[in-house]
């Protein structure tokens, strides 16, 4: 084994903020390999960057009606603080728009082209006759022809992980319009990815180190037979692609994005002024290339961008091992930036250490299965074993020493259980790097951990409170030997906790950082000054924690009555309706349904308000709510149906407590995006309105996405 190790991890879209999911999913086993390493003593070359290009960009850039450019600026600033606060230690973080980039992913595509393994063909894709345009990957949804899940985005179902073709999809429609597209033909350029089916099953023979999940998906995959696929798009952001005739076209996303590895590596030894230094990297064949990614990537570092290198370069290094984790999910529910579950890295680190949020994550990885983020959870291990165990030990330690001694006392003769003591500091250290070093986090972690408890273990038996007082060179001793614990412990946890180890190494009257993993054994310096001691952990309060709420907690959602409808004397559109609530009473609102409702449909009908929303002058009339109705994009504006629920009562969306705002603004009403289904079902999140009784639907029939407001 050479002794340098690569490390590269999935680039973030930068079309949203990071979630913990992200973090847990990749970002943070590859910095505890990367610290590892270093501490190893190995060259270490961690790359990634934010993957800035293609329909994730530029469908966020739509809804935010901001240009896509615009959108890549503002969260590749924002990953690249987050990955910093949360000590993410890249060699490089660099962005896919760069000119370097740029350059590189069009070489490896036009020597592909020259190769012929990236050719010409004919194919059908999805247009859309109202949008005049086709519609590319994630400006599909459709059901998953695998899984059949509904909302499924052309190019992969997120609830299977399944990549598809958007032509697989069933039952699509236009994101942006909603209409059923055609399919037309068209040309575009595909990789050969069927010429390297042997290659592959030769090269993954002997990758018997990798997780079995990630065999298991790359080897079905390979079962199936490979079938070539499209590596151009019709979209208009994104690399240009390098041969004639595709202009108008442009390289697909992930093409791009794999190549990032590469481009990112050259990258960095341009800045660091040695433009050929990756190749000690790429080129040395005993180098291993690690690459850190949550589950639904793994066939794109463990098929295509393997075959792209092979087909590019012969001297290029492919992946050694593809540690790919499960996902992190919130309440059961995966962490998801579309359906809004999640917990956002800015606001988290805003209320929290970065070492406190790593630790949970480390301890409650999910490396073999898919682990829940709970709060009571994360306060209480971090309470229990961060603060109780781990922060208590050193505290009582250095706090003891520092007061009785000042320095570090001289270790003479040694008893039985120092000798224990000595042992389990070794087995320790051993177990921690043998774990790191075979990706299992959550163990090294938790050996860790035990040496903390031991510790613990080892100062109640030795009890130096008596010995300081009784026998003072015993006691010297024992403190000795729980300050080389500390020693050991502050070694060991670097790659876990580097913010506090550090603390900790410091307070051992360290004046740098640690530099070596072999420091956790070393010699200490008998007579050498301690710092004073501070405080590692915080306790932390579960009531303390500011969660934001769903935002269709807010919400307060009744049934009304409709009592009486009269015009409004001002505008042609608002008619002035008297509701009765039940046990709420009555109120007036305004409403602009005139065009599709007349007055005698509206008599005594019972509709759904938002009861708590701020009031407002409509044209000189105050109405103190609004009601919910849908309208599709041809205009038809239904009202929502409660069926025979009572006047008054609550309609709500299960799972979601309901935690009413006093006054709702509206800003805050509009947060929670509402819509309807099929069957004319009112949803929220993908659950369905209900009220004690039944589920609420659109009154007339309104085309399925039609938004409720
Ligand atoms: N941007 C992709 C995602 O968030 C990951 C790209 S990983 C890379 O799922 F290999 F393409 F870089
Ligand atoms: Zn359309």
């Amino acid at each position: 084994m050479s002794n340098k190790v690569f490390i590269g991890v999935a680039w973030p879209y930068a079309n949203g903020s990071l979630h913990l999911g992200h973090i847990a999913g990749c970002y943070l086993p590859a910095d505890i390999f990367a610290r590892y390493n270093r501490l190893k003593g190995r060259d270490v070359l961690m790359v990634s960057g934010s993957d800035e290009h293609g329909t994730p960009i530029t469908i966020t850039a739509d809804a935010e009606k901001i240009t896509p450019q615009n959108v890549v600026d503002r969260y590749n600033k924002e990953h690249t603080e987050n990955m910093e606060q949360l000590g993410i230690s890249f060699d490089l973080f660099t962005r896919t728009t760069t000119k370097n980039h740029e350059s590189v992913v069009q070489d490896l595509f036009s020597t592909l082209y020259k190769k012929k393994y990236i050719y010409k063909k004919n194919m059908n894709a999805y247009y859309c006759k109202n949008c005049s345009r086709f519609l590319p990957d994630r400006y599909i949804e459709g059901t998953c022809p695998h899984c059949h899940e509904t909302g499924a985005r052309g190019d992969q179902c997120d609830r299977c992980g399944k990549l598809l073709d958007s032509s697989e999809l069933e039952d699509v429609r236009c994101k942006l319009c909603g209409c059923t597209p055609v399919l037309q033909t068209t040309e575009h350029l595909f990789f050969s990815l069927s010429s390297f089916e042997s290659k592959l099953l030769e090269w993954i023979d002997d990758k018997k180190h990798w997780k079995s999940n990630v065999q298991k998906f790359t080897y079905n995959w390979l079962k199936g037979g490979l079938k070539d696929r499209a590596v151009t798009r019709d979209i208009s952001w994104g690399i240009k692609v390098p041969v004639p005739g595709f202009e108008k076209k442009r390289i697909y996303v992930w093409f791009d994005a794999v190549t990032g590895y590469l481009s990112a590596s050259k990258e960095w030894s341009q800045k660091k002024g040695e433009p050929l230094k990756w190749e000690e990297w790429w080129k040395n064949k005993d180098v291993r290339h690690y690459y850190f990614l949550a589950k639904d990537n793994i066939p794109f570092h463990s098929i295509i961008w393997p075959s792209m290198l092979m087909g590019y370069d012969e001297s290029l290094n492919l992946p050694y091992d593809i540690p790919a984790n499960e996902y992190l999910c919130l309440s059961g529910e995966q962490f998801s930036k579309s359906r809004c579950v999640a917990v956002w890295v800015p606001d988290i680190l805003k209320q929290f250490d970065a070492d406190a949020i790593r630790y949970y994550l480390s301890i409650n990885m999910p490396e073999n299965k898919d682990s829940n983020w709970l709060w009571n959870d994360f306060v209480a291990k971090n309470n229990d074993e961060l603060v109780g165990t781990y922060g208590n030990f050193i505290h009582r330690v250095v706090t003891f020493t520092s007061k009785n001694f000042g320095s570090i006392p001289k270790m003479q003769n040694l008893e039985e259980m120092d000798e224990e003591a000595l042992k389990k500091i070794e087995e320790a250290c051993i177990e921690v790097g043998d774990s790191i070093e075979h990706c299992k986090f959550k163990k090294g972690l938790r050996a860790a951990m035990n040496l903390a408890q031991y510790g613990n273990y080892y100062f109640d038996q030795n009890q130096p409170w008596k010995l300081v007082k009784t026998d003072k060179e015993r006691c010297g001793t024992v403190l000795h030997m729980c300050l080389k614990i500390v020693q050991a412990l502050a070694v060991c946890t670097v790659p876990y906790l580097p913010f506090s180890s550090d603390t900790v190494w410091r307070m051992l009257g360290n004046k740098d950082s640690v530099k070596s993993w072999d420091d956790a054994q070393s010699k200490l310096n008998a007579g050498a000054l301690l710092e004073k001691p501070t405080l590692v952990f915080k306790k932390l309060l579960l009531e303390d924690i500011v969660v934001d709420s769903d935002p269709f907690s807010k919400l307060d959602l009744r049934v009304a009555k409709i009592v009486e409808v009269k015009d409004h004397p001002q505008a042609d559109k608002l008619y002035v309706l008297q509701l009765y609530l039940g046990p709420l009473g009555k109120r007036t609102i305004v409403a602009g349904i005139k065009p599709s409702y007349t007055k005698e449909e509206l008599q005594d009908k019972s509709i759904i308000i938002v009861s708590n929303l701020k009031p407002a002058k409509l044209r000189g009339i105050e109405s103190k709510g609004m009601l919910l109705a849908a309208t599709d994009d041809l205009g038809v504006c239904s009202l929502l149906n409660p069926k025979d629920a009572t006047p008054g009562s609550e309609i709500v969306v299960e799972g979601i407590p309901r935690e009413p705002a006093a006054v709702l603004e509206f800003d805050d009403f509009k947060k929670a995006i509402m819509i309807v289904e099929d069957d004319q079902k009112a949803m929220y999140n993908g659950k369905p309105l209900k009220s004690k009784n039944d589920v609420v639907i659109a009154d007339k029939k309104v085309k399925k996405g039609a938004k409720i407001s």
